[in-house]
């Protein structure tokens, strides 16, 4: 079976980017194969967060795992931090980039352009590094992300592909992949962003109230003219309400636009607040009944000695091919 592998960063509040791009398709391919999906916890660390955040962070986005589906019986799931063979392969892997290829990393870039170079911190430029780790610890080969992580997955690649050249056939490619509608759902306020953590107008939040998300949506902005219509370039507004709707229906875009002809864009928005909502409802119920259960951390523990157990083997096969003593 096919090892498929991913995980979220603990920061900020999850939005329905997330959502799309990751959550929901998570549960979709978990049997599919042998899945293992984490809580990137020491990605969090990457940018300042308070530790109670941190800490409430964590336990959300396993909560939202299970509310989106994922089957603790099937699926690994487990903090990054409760398995320490990815810190200790990390410390390995880094030798094998290069610091060229990772100031090249747009998400290095986006999140580094404002700061002082003095006070960029190590770690978000070696943010990839341990992100390989997290990948080829498990030997993963699927790994479901949306668009703005397939370039750590590339760089994951490289990587693999510097390695083996080096010492053999040790460490197993990986893929990324995307879902087909909703790999980059846009912010609301400015649909040529990326709906980021970090926006709360242009975000939708899973947090966010029913009613929140309705008004959020009623209010998105929408593009000149009344005609419902993909078009990225001339309607990014409505297109990225259409993918929304899409992704979350099933229904192609030209579905969508026939079902839209001679009607406006009131008409439209509210046939995607009813969409998010209908999705929501169970989805923020099921979250609710998850964190009062009390379930959330004996099914990290689980997860995490599964995880372990798995990656102390690659572990141990890098270090001798790399000519660790007594390996
Ligand atoms: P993170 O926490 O930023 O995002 C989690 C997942 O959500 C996807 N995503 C989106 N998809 C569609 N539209 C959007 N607007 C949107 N915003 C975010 C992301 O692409 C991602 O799949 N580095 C990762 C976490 C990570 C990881 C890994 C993932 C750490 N190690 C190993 C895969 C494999 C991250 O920060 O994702």
């Amino acid at each position: 079976m096919e090892r498929i592998l991913s995980g979220i960063k603990p920061t900020g509040q999850l939005t329905l980017g997330n959502y799309i791009g990751a959550l929901k398709n998570f549960s979709k391919v978990q049997y599919e194969g042998e899945t293992f999906i984490f809580i990137a916890d020491l990605h969090a660390l990457t940018l300042p967060i308070d530790p109670e955040v941190l800490r409430n962070n964590s336990r959300d986005v396993a909560a939202y795992y299970i509310a989106a589906g994922l089957d603790p019986k099937h699926t690994t799931i487990f903090l990054q931090s409760d398995n320490p063979s990815h810190s200790e392969l990390a410390i390995i892997l880094q030798n094998y980039l290069y610091m060229g290829e990772l100031s090249r990393m747009t998400q290095f870039k986006d999140k580094s352009q404002k700061m002082k170079e003095e006070a960029i911190g190590l770690g978000l430029f070696a943010y990839p590094v341990l992100m390989a780790s997290d990948i080829v610890i498990y030997d993963a080969k699927r790994i479901p992300v949306g668009e703005d992580q397939v370039q750590h997955v590339e760089l994951a690649r490289d990587l693999v592909k510097r390695f083996n050249n080096r010492y053999g056939d040790v460490l197993v490619m990986p893929k990324a992949e995307m879902v087909k509608v909703g790999a980059r759902i846009m912010s609301l306020s400015d649909p040529t962003k990326k709906m980021s953590k970090s926006d709360p107008k242009g975000d939708i939040y899973l947090s966010d109230s029913l009613e929140v998300m309705r008004k959020k949506i009623m209010s998105a902005v929408t593009d000149m003219g009344r005609e419902i219509k993909y078009d990225v370039e001339n309607k990014p507004g409505i297109s990225n309400l259409m993918t929304i709707l899409s992704s979350l229906t099933g229904k192609s875009f030209q579905e969508i636009e026939n079902e839209f002809v001679g009607k406006g864009y009131g008409d439209f928005k509210r046939a995607v607040a009813d969409a998010v909502i209908n999705e929501m409802t169970p989805f923020k119920a099921r979250y609710e009944e998850v964190i009062k259960s009390g379930e959330i951390d004996k099914i990290l523990a689980d997860g995490a000695s599964r995880a372990r157990k798995v990656s102390e083997l690659t572990l141990k096969r890098v270090q001798k091919a790399i000519g660790l003593y007594n390996k």
